[in-house]
Protein backbone atom coordinates (compact mmCIF):
# COMPACT_ATOMS: atom_id res chain seq x y z
CA UNK A 1 0.00 0.00 0.00
CA UNK A 2 1.85 3.28 -1.08
CA UNK A 3 -0.23 6.79 -1.24
CA UNK A 4 0.72 9.14 -3.47
CA UNK A 5 2.22 11.25 -0.47
CA UNK A 6 5.56 10.65 -2.08
CA UNK A 7 5.16 12.56 -5.29
CA UNK A 8 3.59 15.92 -5.79
CA UNK A 9 3.46 16.88 -9.15
CA UNK A 10 7.01 18.44 -9.91
CA UNK A 11 5.78 22.05 -10.06
CA UNK A 12 4.00 21.80 -6.74
CA UNK A 13 6.98 19.44 -5.42
CA UNK A 14 9.92 20.87 -3.32
CA UNK A 15 12.34 19.71 -6.70
CA UNK A 16 10.06 22.39 -8.64
CA UNK A 17 10.20 25.18 -7.01
CA UNK A 18 13.82 25.58 -6.11
CA UNK A 19 14.28 24.86 -9.67
CA UNK A 20 11.38 28.10 -10.83
CA UNK A 21 13.14 30.55 -7.61
CA UNK A 22 16.58 29.69 -8.41
CA UNK A 23 16.33 30.83 -12.54
CA UNK A 24 14.37 33.73 -10.89
CA UNK A 25 16.95 34.94 -8.62
CA UNK A 26 19.33 34.42 -11.09
CA UNK A 27 17.60 36.32 -13.44
CA UNK A 28 16.84 39.25 -11.14
CA UNK A 29 20.89 39.05 -10.34
CA UNK A 30 21.16 39.34 -14.23
CA UNK A 31 19.03 42.57 -14.13
CA UNK A 32 21.40 44.11 -12.04
CA UNK A 33 24.32 43.52 -13.30
CA UNK A 34 22.45 44.12 -17.33
CA UNK A 35 22.22 47.64 -16.97
CA UNK A 36 25.31 48.90 -15.39
CA UNK A 37 27.15 46.61 -18.13
CA UNK A 38 24.93 48.57 -21.46
CA UNK A 39 25.67 51.71 -19.80
CA UNK A 40 29.26 51.39 -19.80
CA UNK A 41 29.05 50.12 -23.39
CA UNK A 42 27.42 53.32 -24.61
CA UNK A 43 30.09 55.32 -22.63
CA UNK A 44 32.76 53.43 -24.26
CA UNK A 45 31.41 53.88 -27.22
CA UNK A 46 31.03 57.29 -27.43
CA UNK A 47 34.79 57.34 -25.50
CA UNK A 48 35.68 55.51 -28.73
CA UNK A 49 34.36 58.24 -30.83
CA UNK A 50 36.40 60.95 -29.21
CA UNK A 51 39.58 59.05 -29.57
CA UNK A 52 38.77 58.78 -33.16
CA UNK A 53 38.00 62.75 -33.19
CA UNK A 54 40.50 63.38 -31.69
CA UNK A 55 43.29 61.50 -34.12
CA UNK A 56 41.42 63.19 -37.15
CA UNK A 57 41.66 66.61 -35.29
CA UNK A 58 45.44 65.83 -34.75
CA UNK A 59 45.58 64.99 -38.72
CA UNK A 60 43.81 67.88 -39.39
CA UNK A 61 46.59 70.13 -37.29
CA UNK A 62 49.34 69.01 -39.20
CA UNK A 63 47.81 70.31 -42.37
CA UNK A 64 49.96 73.19 -43.79
CA UNK A 65 48.73 76.38 -42.95
CA UNK A 66 46.15 74.58 -40.34
CA UNK A 67 43.57 75.00 -43.70
CA UNK A 68 41.71 71.29 -43.96
CA UNK A 69 40.59 71.04 -47.73
CA UNK A 70 36.83 69.82 -48.02
CA UNK A 71 38.53 66.72 -49.60
CA UNK A 72 40.61 65.91 -46.60
CA UNK A 73 37.91 66.60 -43.80
CA UNK A 74 35.36 64.62 -45.17
CA UNK A 75 37.89 61.69 -45.64
CA UNK A 76 38.94 62.24 -41.97
CA UNK A 77 35.57 62.36 -40.41
CA UNK A 78 34.26 59.19 -42.05
CA UNK A 79 36.78 56.93 -40.17
CA UNK A 80 35.23 59.23 -37.11
CA UNK A 81 31.56 58.35 -38.37
CA UNK A 82 30.81 61.79 -37.47
CA UNK A 83 28.88 64.77 -39.06
CA UNK A 84 31.49 67.48 -37.25
CA UNK A 85 34.49 67.50 -35.17
CA UNK A 86 35.01 70.40 -32.95
CA UNK A 87 38.52 71.18 -31.13
CA UNK A 88 38.36 73.97 -28.62
CA UNK A 89 40.72 75.27 -25.93
CA UNK A 90 39.54 77.94 -22.77
CA UNK A 91 36.17 78.37 -24.91
CA UNK A 92 38.24 79.46 -28.07
CA UNK A 93 37.25 77.10 -30.94
CA UNK A 94 41.22 75.99 -32.73
CA UNK A 95 39.85 73.71 -35.26
CA UNK A 96 36.55 72.32 -36.42
CA UNK A 97 36.01 69.80 -39.16
CA UNK A 98 32.49 69.09 -40.54
CA UNK A 99 30.45 67.74 -43.78
CA UNK A 100 28.70 70.26 -45.92
CA UNK A 101 25.93 71.72 -44.01
CA UNK A 102 26.12 69.62 -40.96
CA UNK A 103 22.66 68.29 -39.07
CA UNK A 104 21.75 70.28 -35.93
CA UNK A 105 22.56 68.08 -32.71
CA UNK A 106 19.33 67.11 -30.62
CA UNK A 107 21.42 66.75 -27.23
CA UNK A 108 24.68 67.24 -25.65
CA UNK A 109 26.44 64.57 -23.87
CA UNK A 110 29.59 65.95 -21.84
CA UNK A 111 31.76 62.64 -21.02
CA UNK A 112 33.48 64.60 -18.13
CA UNK A 113 29.88 64.83 -15.95
CA UNK A 114 28.13 61.65 -16.15
CA UNK A 115 26.58 60.43 -13.33
CA UNK A 116 26.23 56.81 -13.11
CA UNK A 117 22.04 56.68 -12.90
CA UNK A 118 21.61 58.72 -15.48
CA UNK A 119 24.52 56.96 -17.11
CA UNK A 120 21.70 54.01 -16.60
CA UNK A 121 18.45 55.91 -18.10
CA UNK A 122 20.25 57.25 -21.27
CA UNK A 123 21.52 53.98 -21.97
CA UNK A 124 17.86 52.79 -21.84
CA UNK A 125 16.62 55.16 -23.57
CA UNK A 126 18.79 54.92 -26.06
CA UNK A 127 18.07 51.44 -26.71
CA UNK A 128 14.12 52.26 -26.19
CA UNK A 129 13.44 55.63 -28.46
CA UNK A 130 14.57 56.89 -32.24
CA UNK A 131 17.96 57.46 -32.70
CA UNK A 132 18.82 61.44 -32.78
CA UNK A 133 21.88 63.55 -33.58
CA UNK A 134 23.52 63.91 -30.85
CA UNK A 135 26.91 65.88 -30.17
CA UNK A 136 29.09 64.13 -27.57
CA UNK A 137 31.48 66.05 -25.61
CA UNK A 138 35.48 65.47 -23.94
CA UNK A 139 38.75 65.74 -22.99
CA UNK A 140 41.01 64.41 -25.51
CA UNK A 141 43.82 61.97 -24.32
CA UNK A 142 46.68 63.91 -25.87
CA UNK A 143 45.60 67.52 -26.18
CA UNK A 144 44.95 67.99 -22.44
CA UNK A 145 43.77 71.27 -21.37
CA UNK A 146 41.49 71.11 -24.66
CA UNK A 147 37.92 69.88 -25.08
CA UNK A 148 36.63 67.83 -28.02
CA UNK A 149 33.11 67.61 -29.69
CA UNK A 150 31.66 65.45 -32.00
CA UNK A 151 28.14 65.59 -34.15
CA UNK A 152 26.99 61.88 -34.90
CA UNK A 153 23.82 60.20 -35.22
CA UNK A 154 23.00 57.66 -33.08
CA UNK A 155 21.49 54.69 -35.33
CA UNK A 156 25.39 53.40 -35.27
CA UNK A 157 25.38 53.53 -31.26
CA UNK A 158 21.81 51.71 -30.66
CA UNK A 159 22.81 49.09 -33.26
CA UNK A 160 25.61 47.91 -31.39
CA UNK A 161 24.09 48.89 -27.91
CA UNK A 162 21.08 45.73 -29.00
CA UNK A 163 23.59 43.33 -30.67
CA UNK A 164 25.28 43.61 -27.16
CA UNK A 165 22.07 43.56 -25.15
CA UNK A 166 21.29 40.39 -27.51
CA UNK A 167 24.50 38.17 -25.89
CA UNK A 168 24.17 39.59 -22.49
CA UNK A 169 20.73 38.21 -22.52
CA UNK A 170 21.76 34.98 -24.00
CA UNK A 171 24.44 34.84 -21.47
CA UNK A 172 22.37 35.66 -19.00
CA UNK A 173 20.03 32.51 -19.56
CA UNK A 174 22.44 30.11 -20.54
CA UNK A 175 24.10 31.32 -16.75
CA UNK A 176 20.72 31.22 -14.67
CA UNK A 177 19.81 27.91 -16.56
CA UNK A 178 23.30 26.40 -15.33
CA UNK A 179 23.43 27.98 -11.81
CA UNK A 180 19.58 26.67 -11.69
CA UNK A 181 20.43 23.35 -12.76
CA UNK A 182 23.42 22.82 -10.61
CA UNK A 183 21.44 24.25 -7.25
CA UNK A 184 18.71 21.96 -8.44
CA UNK A 185 20.96 18.91 -8.05
CA UNK A 186 22.36 20.34 -5.60
CA UNK A 187 19.38 21.02 -3.29
CA UNK A 188 17.65 17.84 -4.27
CA UNK A 189 20.60 16.00 -2.80
CA UNK A 190 20.77 17.89 0.33
CA UNK A 191 16.93 18.78 1.07
CA UNK A 192 14.42 17.09 -1.04
CA UNK A 193 15.87 13.67 -1.11
CA UNK A 194 16.53 13.22 2.57
CA UNK A 195 12.96 14.71 2.80
CA UNK A 196 11.32 11.96 0.80
CA UNK A 197 13.05 9.93 3.13
CA UNK A 198 11.99 10.99 6.28
CA UNK A 199 8.28 10.89 4.53
CA UNK A 200 8.67 6.99 3.46
CA UNK A 201 9.61 6.28 6.55
CA UNK A 202 7.26 7.47 8.70
CA UNK A 203 4.91 6.02 6.26
CA UNK A 204 6.09 3.03 6.74
CA UNK A 205 6.11 2.91 10.47
CA UNK A 206 1.99 4.41 9.94
CA UNK A 207 1.36 1.11 8.39
CA UNK A 208 2.77 -1.38 11.19
CA UNK A 209 3.45 0.65 14.05
CA UNK A 210 4.25 -2.04 16.51
CA UNK A 211 6.94 -3.86 14.44
CA UNK A 212 10.54 -2.89 16.07
CA UNK A 213 11.61 -3.14 12.49
CA UNK A 214 9.33 -0.46 11.03
CA UNK A 215 11.25 2.49 13.32
CA UNK A 216 13.01 4.83 10.88
CA UNK A 217 16.79 3.79 9.26
CA UNK A 218 18.37 6.97 9.93
CA UNK A 219 21.67 8.01 7.90
CA UNK A 220 23.74 9.51 10.62
CA UNK A 221 23.84 12.53 9.14
CA UNK A 222 25.05 15.32 11.46
CA UNK A 223 22.67 18.42 9.87
CA UNK A 224 18.93 19.20 10.57
CA UNK A 225 17.43 16.87 8.56
CA UNK A 226 19.64 13.92 10.82
CA UNK A 227 18.37 15.28 14.18
CA UNK A 228 15.16 15.45 12.95
CA UNK A 229 15.76 11.51 11.99
CA UNK A 230 16.95 10.77 15.48
CA UNK A 231 14.24 13.01 17.18
CA UNK A 232 11.59 11.15 15.05
CA UNK A 233 13.46 7.40 15.85
CA UNK A 234 13.17 8.55 19.64
CA UNK A 235 9.24 9.17 19.07
CA UNK A 236 8.75 6.46 17.43
CA UNK A 237 10.06 4.15 20.19
CA UNK A 238 8.39 6.32 22.72
CA UNK A 239 5.15 5.22 20.54
CA UNK A 240 5.91 1.92 20.65
CA UNK A 241 6.19 0.84 24.30
CA UNK A 242 3.19 3.17 24.66
CA UNK A 243 1.38 0.88 22.40
CA UNK A 244 3.03 -2.17 24.10
CA UNK A 245 1.86 -1.21 27.18
CA UNK A 246 -1.68 -0.17 26.49
CA UNK A 247 -1.95 -3.82 24.67
CA UNK A 248 -1.15 -5.44 27.94
CA UNK A 249 -3.51 -3.09 29.26
CA UNK A 250 -6.38 -4.44 27.11
CA UNK A 251 -5.56 -7.72 27.56
CA UNK A 252 -5.54 -7.60 31.42
CA UNK A 253 -9.02 -5.44 30.77
CA UNK A 254 -10.14 -8.37 28.71
CA UNK A 255 -9.25 -11.32 32.17
CA UNK A 256 -11.08 -8.79 34.55
CA UNK A 257 -13.76 -8.37 32.56
CA UNK A 258 -13.98 -12.26 32.17
CA UNK A 259 -13.64 -12.75 35.83
CA UNK A 260 -15.87 -10.35 36.46
CA UNK A 261 -18.46 -12.24 34.54
CA UNK A 262 -18.18 -15.16 36.35
CA UNK A 263 -17.81 -14.03 39.91
CA UNK A 264 -20.85 -12.12 39.56
CA UNK A 265 -22.99 -15.07 38.06
CA UNK A 266 -20.93 -16.93 41.45
CA UNK A 267 -22.16 -13.65 43.73
CA UNK A 268 -25.42 -14.54 42.32
CA UNK A 269 -25.68 -17.93 43.55
CA UNK A 270 -24.02 -17.38 46.85
CA UNK A 271 -27.26 -14.20 46.79
CA UNK A 272 -29.86 -16.59 46.08
CA UNK A 273 -28.48 -19.20 49.19
CA UNK A 274 -27.85 -16.64 51.53
CA UNK A 275 -31.49 -15.54 51.13
CA UNK A 276 -32.28 -19.09 52.50
CA UNK A 277 -30.75 -18.05 55.93
CA UNK A 278 -32.82 -15.22 56.77
CA UNK A 279 -35.39 -18.16 57.01
CA UNK A 280 -33.52 -19.69 59.67
CA UNK A 281 -34.76 -18.66 63.22
CA UNK A 282 -31.30 -18.70 64.85
CA UNK A 283 -30.70 -14.79 66.39
CA UNK A 284 -27.20 -15.03 65.10
CA UNK A 285 -27.73 -15.93 61.67
CA UNK A 286 -30.72 -13.27 61.69
CA UNK A 287 -28.18 -10.53 62.55
CA UNK A 288 -25.88 -11.54 60.22
CA UNK A 289 -27.64 -12.19 57.19
CA UNK A 290 -28.67 -9.15 56.23
CA UNK A 291 -25.42 -7.91 56.18
CA UNK A 292 -23.79 -10.50 54.25
CA UNK A 293 -26.94 -10.08 51.55
CA UNK A 294 -25.68 -6.53 51.42
CA UNK A 295 -22.14 -7.15 51.13
CA UNK A 296 -23.09 -9.33 48.40
CA UNK A 297 -25.16 -6.82 46.60
CA UNK A 298 -22.64 -4.39 46.67
CA UNK A 299 -20.14 -7.16 44.85
CA UNK A 300 -22.56 -7.75 42.46
CA UNK A 301 -23.26 -4.09 42.03
CA UNK A 302 -19.45 -3.95 41.90
CA UNK A 303 -18.99 -6.84 39.14
CA UNK A 304 -21.74 -4.99 36.75
CA UNK A 305 -20.02 -1.95 36.81
CA UNK A 306 -16.68 -3.23 36.07
CA UNK A 307 -18.19 -5.13 33.08
CA UNK A 308 -20.14 -2.28 31.79
CA UNK A 309 -16.95 -0.53 31.95
CA UNK A 310 -14.67 -2.89 30.17
CA UNK A 311 -17.13 -2.88 26.94
CA UNK A 312 -14.72 -1.09 24.41
CA UNK A 313 -17.86 1.67 23.66
CA UNK A 314 -20.63 2.15 24.70
CA UNK A 315 -23.00 1.79 21.51
CA UNK A 316 -23.91 5.26 19.57
CA UNK A 317 -27.02 6.69 21.24
CA UNK A 318 -30.34 6.08 19.65
CA UNK A 319 -31.72 9.85 20.11
CA UNK A 320 -35.12 10.44 20.14
CA UNK A 321 -37.33 14.10 21.31
CA UNK A 322 -39.06 13.42 24.67
CA UNK A 323 -40.37 15.73 27.19
CA UNK A 324 -37.79 15.57 30.17
CA UNK A 325 -39.77 16.41 32.85
CA UNK A 326 -41.36 12.69 33.25
CA UNK A 327 -38.14 11.30 32.44
CA UNK A 328 -36.27 13.29 35.54
CA UNK A 329 -39.37 11.72 37.69
CA UNK A 330 -38.68 8.39 36.80
CA UNK A 331 -34.86 8.73 37.76
CA UNK A 332 -35.48 10.47 40.74
CA UNK A 333 -38.22 7.75 42.03
CA UNK A 334 -35.49 5.38 41.36
CA UNK A 335 -33.01 7.68 43.14
CA UNK A 336 -35.07 7.63 45.92
CA UNK A 337 -35.21 3.60 46.73
CA UNK A 338 -31.76 4.56 48.11
CA UNK A 339 -32.55 7.95 50.32
CA UNK A 340 -33.01 8.20 53.79
CA UNK A 341 -36.33 9.35 55.42
CA UNK A 342 -36.56 12.93 55.00
CA UNK A 343 -34.61 13.47 51.84
CA UNK A 344 -36.43 15.84 49.84
CA UNK A 345 -35.54 15.11 46.23
CA UNK A 346 -37.29 17.69 43.69
CA UNK A 347 -38.09 17.84 40.31
CA UNK A 348 -37.31 21.81 38.79
CA UNK A 349 -37.41 20.93 35.30
CA UNK A 350 -39.68 23.59 33.47
CA UNK A 351 -42.95 21.87 31.72
CA UNK A 352 -43.00 21.09 28.30
CA UNK A 353 -39.14 21.27 27.71
CA UNK A 354 -38.18 18.65 25.25
CA UNK A 355 -34.55 17.17 24.78
CA UNK A 356 -33.24 15.42 21.93
CA UNK A 357 -31.21 12.58 23.57
CA UNK A 358 -31.03 8.58 24.02
CA UNK A 359 -33.61 7.99 26.78
CA UNK A 360 -31.80 5.00 28.69
CA UNK A 361 -28.50 6.93 28.21
CA UNK A 362 -29.77 9.61 30.00
CA UNK A 363 -31.14 7.76 32.58
CA UNK A 364 -28.01 6.30 33.21
CA UNK A 365 -26.67 9.78 33.71
CA UNK A 366 -29.33 10.91 36.40
CA UNK A 367 -29.70 8.29 38.09
CA UNK A 368 -25.68 8.15 38.84
CA UNK A 369 -26.07 11.50 39.45
CA UNK A 370 -28.35 11.38 41.74
CA UNK A 371 -27.18 8.17 43.62
CA UNK A 372 -23.97 10.46 44.01
CA UNK A 373 -25.98 12.98 45.47
CA UNK A 374 -27.96 10.86 47.80
CA UNK A 375 -24.35 8.98 48.97
CA UNK A 376 -22.86 12.47 49.39
CA UNK A 377 -25.97 13.40 51.85
CA UNK A 378 -26.60 10.32 53.52
CA UNK A 379 -22.85 11.05 54.98
CA UNK A 380 -24.10 14.25 56.68
CA UNK A 381 -24.25 13.89 60.08
CA UNK A 382 -26.05 17.24 59.86
CA UNK A 383 -30.48 16.80 60.44
CA UNK A 384 -31.56 14.95 57.05
CA UNK A 385 -34.34 17.69 56.86
CA UNK A 386 -32.08 20.05 54.96
CA UNK A 387 -30.81 17.46 52.51
CA UNK A 388 -32.07 18.41 49.98
CA UNK A 389 -31.44 16.71 45.59
CA UNK A 390 -32.87 18.73 42.87
CA UNK A 391 -32.63 18.32 39.18
CA UNK A 392 -33.66 21.13 36.70
CA UNK A 393 -33.75 21.60 32.92
CA UNK A 394 -34.38 24.21 30.51
CA UNK A 395 -33.85 24.62 26.87
CA UNK A 396 -31.75 27.02 25.34
CA UNK A 397 -30.58 28.02 21.45
CA UNK A 398 -29.28 24.89 20.45
CA UNK A 399 -29.94 22.02 23.59
CA UNK A 400 -30.62 21.28 27.18
CA UNK A 401 -29.13 22.31 30.10
CA UNK A 402 -29.66 20.30 32.99
CA UNK A 403 -28.30 20.63 36.73
CA UNK A 404 -28.67 18.62 39.46
CA UNK A 405 -27.83 20.31 42.76
CA UNK A 406 -27.49 18.56 46.27
CA UNK A 407 -27.28 20.74 49.65
CA UNK A 408 -24.28 17.90 50.31
CA UNK A 409 -20.65 18.55 51.99
CA UNK A 410 -18.80 18.91 48.41
CA UNK A 411 -16.66 16.95 46.76
CA UNK A 412 -13.84 15.71 49.17
CA UNK A 413 -10.22 16.36 48.46
CA UNK A 414 -9.25 13.22 46.39
CA UNK A 415 -12.23 12.55 45.27
CA UNK A 416 -11.38 16.37 43.10
CA UNK A 417 -8.25 15.54 42.57
CA UNK A 418 -9.70 12.45 40.88
CA UNK A 419 -12.61 13.89 39.38
CA UNK A 420 -13.72 11.97 36.28
CA UNK A 421 -10.59 8.91 36.67
CA UNK A 422 -12.14 5.70 36.67
CA UNK A 423 -11.57 3.68 39.57
CA UNK A 424 -9.66 6.66 41.06
CA UNK A 425 -12.22 9.20 42.01
CA UNK A 426 -14.33 7.14 44.71
CA UNK A 427 -14.65 8.51 48.11
CA UNK A 428 -16.77 6.38 49.40
CA UNK A 429 -16.80 3.18 50.73
CA UNK A 430 -18.16 0.39 48.33
CA UNK A 431 -17.98 3.13 45.17
CA UNK A 432 -15.85 1.91 42.38
CA UNK A 433 -15.42 5.40 41.39
CA UNK A 434 -17.22 4.97 37.72
CA UNK A 435 -20.22 6.48 38.11
CA UNK A 436 -19.29 10.16 36.48
CA UNK A 437 -16.76 8.58 34.28
CA UNK A 438 -19.89 6.54 32.76
CA UNK A 439 -21.92 9.85 32.87
CA UNK A 440 -19.42 11.87 31.28
CA UNK A 441 -18.88 8.98 28.38
CA UNK A 442 -22.56 8.89 27.80
CA UNK A 443 -22.65 12.73 27.29
CA UNK A 444 -20.68 12.98 25.40
CA UNK A 445 -21.33 10.38 23.06
CA UNK A 446 -24.48 13.14 22.60
CA UNK A 447 -22.22 16.13 21.70
CA UNK A 448 -22.51 17.22 24.94
CA UNK A 449 -20.32 18.30 28.18
CA UNK A 450 -20.50 18.08 31.80
CA UNK A 451 -18.55 19.80 34.55
CA UNK A 452 -18.44 20.46 38.00
CA UNK A 453 -20.26 24.30 38.65
CA UNK A 454 -19.96 23.97 42.16
CA UNK A 455 -18.90 21.88 45.27
CA UNK A 456 -18.54 23.35 49.03
CA UNK A 457 -20.07 23.02 52.09
CA UNK A 458 -23.45 24.83 50.80
CA UNK A 459 -23.82 21.48 48.35
CA UNK A 460 -22.67 20.44 44.48
CA UNK A 461 -24.15 21.12 41.23
CA UNK A 462 -23.21 18.95 38.15
CA UNK A 463 -24.60 20.92 34.66
CA UNK A 464 -24.93 19.03 32.23
CA UNK A 465 -25.50 20.18 28.36
CA UNK A 466 -27.18 18.16 25.15
CA UNK A 467 -27.23 19.79 22.02
CA UNK A 468 -29.59 19.15 19.30
CA UNK A 469 -28.09 16.62 17.23
CA UNK A 470 -28.65 18.92 13.90
CA UNK A 471 -25.91 20.76 15.92
CA UNK A 472 -24.18 18.44 17.22
N1 LIG B 1 -22.79 15.13 44.65
C1 LIG B 1 -21.64 14.81 45.22
N2 LIG B 1 -21.26 15.37 46.41
C2 LIG B 1 -20.09 15.05 46.97
N3 LIG B 1 -19.19 14.18 46.45
C3 LIG B 1 -19.52 13.59 45.29
C4 LIG B 1 -20.72 13.87 44.62
N4 LIG B 1 -20.75 13.13 43.46
C5 LIG B 1 -19.61 12.42 43.44
N5 LIG B 1 -18.86 12.68 44.53
C6 LIG B 1 -17.55 12.11 44.86
O1 LIG B 1 -16.96 11.66 43.66
C7 LIG B 1 -16.63 10.29 43.78
C8 LIG B 1 -16.72 9.63 42.45
O2 LIG B 1 -18.06 9.45 42.06
P1 LIG B 1 -18.42 8.30 41.06
O3 LIG B 1 -19.88 8.34 40.80
O4 LIG B 1 -17.52 8.43 39.89
O5 LIG B 1 -18.01 7.02 41.82
P2 LIG B 1 -18.71 6.36 43.05
O6 LIG B 1 -20.00 7.03 43.30
O7 LIG B 1 -17.72 6.37 44.16
O8 LIG B 1 -18.90 4.89 42.57
P3 LIG B 1 -19.97 4.33 41.48
O9 LIG B 1 -19.08 3.90 40.36
O10 LIG B 1 -20.66 3.24 42.15
O11 LIG B 1 -20.84 5.48 41.12
C9 LIG B 1 -17.58 9.77 44.83
O12 LIG B 1 -17.02 8.65 45.46
C10 LIG B 1 -17.71 10.95 45.78
O13 LIG B 1 -16.61 10.97 46.69
MG1 LIG C 1 -21.49 7.18 41.81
Amino acid sequence: MTRNVLRPAFWRGLSGKVLVLTMLFVLAGEVLIFLPSIASFRLNWMENRLGLAEVAVMAAAASPGGEVPPEAARVLLNGTGAYAVTLTRNGLPQLKLNIPSPPLHEAVFDLRHQGAFMAVSDALSVMVSAPRTIAVGGTPLHLKGSYVEVVLHETMLKQDMLRHAGNVLIYSLMLSLTVAGLMFIALNRVFVRPVRHLTREMLRFAQNPENPASTIRQSGRLDEVGVAERELAAMQADLQSLLQQKSHLAALGLAVSKISHDLRNMLATAQIISGRLSDVDDPTVQKFAPKLIASLDRAIDFCAATLRFGKASEAPPRRERFDLRPLVEEALETAKLEAAAGMTLVNAVEPGVEIDADREALMRILINLARNAVAALAAMPQAQSLAKISISGWRGHQGVTIEIADTGPGFSQRAREHLFEPFQGSGRAGGTGLGLVIARELVEAHGGGIELVASGPAGTVFRLSIPDRSLS
